[in-house]
């Protein structure tokens, strides 16, 4: 008899077929994120699921899945899911690194260049009929070239966004927990300074951790102060690193120049008066989609939860025990 399992939210046709040869599969095409009831009931009877990071996997969720033996989130993150409930419970949970490092660095590179170039602002300006001609102060920018680059976060994504920068022939400094290798610092041109030095000299600030306790607010009020008055902020990492209503304030009062923002604290419900604000560029948590690499990556959640469920060792495997 097949497994049974459930995908959350609509994936590609290929990933349905590719399921489909192994699984009884369940999918949700229409797409509306399940509450944690209805994701409870619909998992009860289920050996995997392919969840996506609106998915929330607690203890209480996993009470009720007894027959439960993996989760294979299509997401690098996994903040969605609760790794020690999991492997209290004997569940296998996946993720996808490595497939969308390149196109989540590409796209905060868009953000950088929107924000400094006040890219969106002066295309509303235009668009709502305002512009009457050429003016020599009009929209004045950060300009990118030759600018402090600082990156909070060496990962694989902080790598590639660092690499793009020498075409733009910036100096890179970084922060991170752990000093990177020579070899990466070098590939990277990048130099490690302490955090304190990383706020107080980046013209750009860019973020590249992942959302864990440790990481909450770890750009608060405090943090935003140090940084240049003339300073952006990029965050393409996840809401909840950042302290949004200290950088809500920060953008209003001009302590910083600008932000740029794919992910907010409460997705989708973020903050509302980042509207109200000229000087952020808003972007709902897209970094990664590319149609090649959002393929990619519910390809790899889907090849995980094969593997997971046909040899219990799943190649991304967050909690092996
Ligand atoms: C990830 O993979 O964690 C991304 O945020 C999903 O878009």
């Amino acid at each position: 008899m097949k497994s049974k399992v459930l995908v959350t939210r609509e994936v590609f046709d290929e990933v349905l077929d590719y399921l489909s040869q192994y699984f009884e599969v369940t999918s949700n095409q229409s797409d509306v994120p399940m509450d944690p009831e209805t994701l409870a009931l619909r998992l009860s009877d289920k050996q995997g699921a392919l969840i996506t990071l609106t998915d929330k996997i607690d203890a209480a969720l996993l009470a009720r899945c007894p027959n439960l033996k993996a989760v294979c989130n299509i997401a690098v993150g996994f903040n969605n899911i609760d790794l020690d409930a999991c492997t209290k419970a004997k569940v296998m949970a996946t993720n996808t690194p490595g497939v969308l490092d390149d196109t989540t660095a590409d796209f905060t590179w868009a953000l950088i260049l929107a924000t400094a170039r006040r890219l969106t602002e002066a295309e509303s300006y235009l668009r709502s009929g305002l512009w009457e001609g050429w003016k020599l102060k009009q929209f004045l920018g950060l300009d990118v070239h030759h600018a402090t680059l600082g990156i909070l976060g060496l990962g694989r994504i902080g790598q590639a966004v660092a690499r793009r920068a020498a075409g733009f022939e910036m100096e890179v400094i970084y922060h991170d927990v752990r000093r990177a290798s020579p070899d990466v610092e070098q590939a990277c041109r990048a130099s490690f300074v302490a955090k304190e030095v990383l706020l107080a000299q980046a013209d750009i600030l860019t973020l590249h951790v992942p959302y864990a306790p440790e990481t909450h607010h770890l750009i608060g009020q405090a943090e935003l102060k140090q940084m240049k008055p003339t300073a952006i902020l990029i965050n393409t990492a996840r809401g909840g690193v950042v302290d949004d209503a200290a950088l809500i304030e920060a953008l209003r009062s001009g302590t910083i120049a600008g932000a740029g923002l794919d992910v907010f604290e409460n997705e989708p419900k973020f903050n509302p008066q980042f509207l109200e604000l000229k000087n952020v560029v808003l972007a709902p948590h897209i970094a990664s989609s590319s149609r090649a690499t959002r393929l990619k990556m519910a390809m790899l959640a889907a090849e995980n939860l094969v593997s997971a469920l046909t040899t219990g060792r799943p190649p991304n495997w967050l909690n092996p025990f």
